[in-house]
């Protein structure tokens, strides 16, 4: 049997991109999977710079040109699409080409504290007004609804007396740092298990 070619990726961010950071430093070193591809809704995302450091293909893609992405997508042969820090809804057309190959992270255990409006310090504000003792971060599987989807792996984050929306997001995003990459490379060599809404990693 010969080796598979590497699966490649395309990472949506609108964002500063510590996420797509996180993943091209993992992938770097993982033969399962390569980032071909970073996408952005705005020319100022600082995912663009970090994508082009690194010499990885960059495209914009406003609400006006929704029905450029399948082409895009299909230009670079990618084969997972992953959302990070990506603050559009995904055209349905664009998620049921990709259902079970495209992936969100959230910062927060959902199906608690996530929908429309839940980004950023947002999430982390409702969580402590909510009195919540933990948090976390979220990947799962793109449906056509907002932070919805079967949930594939999350990781918890303990809230501490102290902590300020500002504080908890930065603990959040160190867990998140780890958890994508780890989700990304399962789902890239295929470990990936869905039965109806539930979703799991295999060691296989
Ligand atoms: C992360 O908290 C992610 O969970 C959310 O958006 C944020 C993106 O952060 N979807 P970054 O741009 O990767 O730093």
């Amino acid at each position: 049997m010969g080796v598979s070619p590497a699966a490649r990726v395309a990472v949506f961010a609108s964002g500063s991109g510590t996420n797509l950071e996180a993943l091209l430093t993992a992938l770097e070193t993982h033969p399962a999977a390569e980032i071909a591809l970073v996408v952005s809704d705005r020319d100022r995302a600082f995912a663009l710079e970090r994508a082009s450091r690194r010499g990885v293909a960059t495209a914009i893609v406003t609400p006006d040109d929704w029905g450029a992405i399948i082409e895009l997508l299909e230009t670079h042969a990618i084969d997972w699409v992953v959302l990070a820090g990506y603050l559009r809804i995904i055209p349905p057309a664009v998620v049921q080409r990709y259902r079970g190959r495209m992936l969100n992270i959230h910062p927060a255990l959902l199906p608690k504290f996530g929908g429309t409006g839940m980004y950023g310090e947002r999430v982390h504000a409702a969580v402590l007004e909510a009195g919540e003792s933990e948090s976390g971060a979220t990947v799962h599987l793109v449906d056509e609804l907002y932070d919805h989807g079967p949930i594939v792996a999350q990781r918890r984050v303990k809230v501490q007396p102290d902590d300020t929306p500002q504080r908890l997001a930065a603990r959040v995003l160190e867990v998140e740092h780890e958890l994508l990459p780890e989700v990304v490379i399962a789902a890239t060599e295929g470990r990936i298990r869905i039965e109806g809404d539930r979703a799991w990693i295999t060691d296989e």
